[in-house]
């Protein structure tokens, strides 16, 4: 059966799961690029994304080369495709992760600002859907053929999914970082009310990984 899934979000020890100001030169806002210390390092993540070898190995990179498993398709918000806010001003934009993204698959890009599907290198191809989130998941499934549905984030789509219970499973990592102000990822959310409980949790010197699940 095809889940609904998040993989690798990182949330600050507040619950946020990204800087406030997001600019080009900080995609994940101001001070957000430190949620993510426990997983640049990782041998999933320099050669999914940095397409370099080497990398740790250990729990943090079995996390992150799970959150790489089985996908079908992917669906994000249109913030975390990029900075570019209200409609678009042209097709410049292409998101943050060069000609040949990380995705390889259909990846669902929900907005209220239509533009036309934009084919990468390496068979990821990014859909604008601008009719909201039951119908992003039903296109994702569609094409996923089988396999799992992979919700990036950020936290305001998460939170709409979640509030939806619509997400099976959501890996979590919690950085012991502080950030003070950003995007809060539990904010109005009370999870055990929508049926989600903690299944699994480990600490490692970089986050806490805990699975939650409906
Ligand atoms: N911590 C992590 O692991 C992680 C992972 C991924 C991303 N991030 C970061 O998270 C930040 C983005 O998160 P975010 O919470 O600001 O935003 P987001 O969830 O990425 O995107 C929100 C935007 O998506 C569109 N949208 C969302 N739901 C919609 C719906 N139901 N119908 C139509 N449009 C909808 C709206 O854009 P419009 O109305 O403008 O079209 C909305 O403002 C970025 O800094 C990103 O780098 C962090």
């Amino acid at each position: 059966m095809s889940k609904l899934r998040v993989n690798a979000f990182t949330v600050s020890a507040e619950g946020f799961g990204a800087g406030l100001d997001q600019g080009r030169d900080h995609p994940l806002g101001r001070g957000g690029e430190q949620l993510h210390e426990w997983f640049i390092p990782t041998r999933t993540f320099q050669q999914a994304v940095q397409k370099r070898e080497g990398g740790t190995t250990g729990l943090d990179n079995d996390f992150a080369a799970r959150s790489f498993e089985n996908l079908g398709a992917w669906i994000m918000g249109r913030n975390m495709f990029g900075p570019v806010r209200g409609p678009w001003p042209d097709d410049e934009w292409k998101g943050w992760w060069g000609a040949n993204p990380p995705y390889h698959v259909p990846v669902f890009v929900l907005t209220h600002h239509p533009r036309p599907p934009l084919e990468m290198e390496g068979g990821t191809v990014f859909h604008f859907v601008t009719t909201g989130l039951e119908t992003a998941l039903e296109q994702a499934r569609a094409v996923a053929q089988g396999k799992d549905v992979r919700i990036g984030g950020g936290a305001a789509t998460i939170r709409q999914y979640l509030q939806a219970r619509l997400i099976d499973e959501m890996h979590l990592a919690i950085s012991p970082v502080l950030l003070g102000r950003g995007e809060p990822l539990f904010e109005g959310l009370d999870l055990p009310a929508l049926g989600y409980r903690v299944r699994e949790h480990v600490f490692t010197e970089a986050a806490m990984h805990l699975v939650v699940e409906r």
